[in-house]
């Protein structure tokens, strides 16, 4: 068996006088998905942003490829392979798709202009209206600023966005809240996907029939805690609503 992709262990995050996680551990393995579920305040987001390098736990251990590690920032993760699709959409709403899917990673001209720092945005399109043909994102026009797509159309750009620079991980954070049936699909085509060519996904849902669908494994927090782990095709609607809620505890503290 190989080594998780990232692996928490006995993590704790407080904010003040809120305990977020109180000792929370979870893994995910290169080629696998992961559902990651609970009930709202559970600490889902706060657990994956600290696996994520966007918050520092309190305490506990972080392991990537085996490997005990911090992240110390989101780009410090990213240049590792781990990318995020945050629950609140992290998108530069004044730039277009094409600019949003290279943030922080632009092409530059070729020669003496690059190294003055100019772009090559018509390289950036292209590759752009490429991958969101590849991924099926539907967009109009790619020359638009995001925030006048609609709110789903700007949560396609952001898995995009995560998956085409994902080489070991990517987390993704309700990534199908907003979405209609058919970009819904999409999203969980691209999903499995990505973990066919691999990759470590964690996926954040609220929807127990898409959890069942899409994942391998299920792993449930409760009250900043793991409470148990199910093999997808073994679990039951039943088995996870009962562990979200309490009516079910696998693992003792
Ligand atoms: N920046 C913060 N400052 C203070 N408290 C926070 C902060 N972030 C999260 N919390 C608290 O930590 C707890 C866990 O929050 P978190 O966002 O991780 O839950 P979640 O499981 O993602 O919930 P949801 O399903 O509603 O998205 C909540 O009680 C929340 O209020
Ligand atoms: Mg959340």
């Amino acid at each position: 068996m190989t080594a998780p992709a990232l692996e928490a262990v006995d993590l704790t995050k407080t904010y003040g006088s809120v305990e977020a996680l109180r000792g929370a551990s979870f893994s995910v393995h290169p080629g696998e998905v992961v559902a990651l579920i609970g009930d709202n305040g559970a600490g889902k987001s706060t657990l994956v942003k600290c696996m994520a390098g966007a918050e520092q736990p309190t305490s506990g251990t972080i392991r990537f490829e085996g490997a005990e590690t911090r992240f110390d920032s989101p780009t410090d993760a990213r240049r590792r392979g781990i990318e995020t699709v945050y629950q609140d959409l992290a998108v530069a709403p004044e730039l277009d798709p094409a600019a949003n899917l290279f943030l922080g990673r632009e092409i530059r001209r070729p020669g003496v202009l690059g190294a003055l720092g100019m772009l090559d945005k018509k390289a950036m399109r292209r590759r752009a209206a490429e991958e969101f043909g590849r991924l099926g994102v539907a967009l109009q026009s790619i020359d638009v600023p995001i925030g006048s797509l609609s709110g789903g159309q700007r949560q396609s750009v952001a898995v995009a966005r995560s998956v085409v620079w994902a080489s070991k991980v990517v987390f993704m954070d309700e990534p199908t809240a907003a979405l209609g049936v058919v970009q819904r699909e999409r999203v969980l085509d691209v999903i499995r996907r990505v973990r066919d060519e691999g990759v470590a996904v964690v996926l954040i849902s609220h929807n127990m029939p898409e959890v069942l669908s899409v994942s391998d494994r299920v792993e449930v927090l409760r009250l900043g805690r793991r409470v148990a782990r199910f093999t997808a095709k073994d679990a039951t609607l039943e088995d996870l609503v009962g562990a979200m809620t309490g009516a079910l505890h696998q693992e003792e503290a």
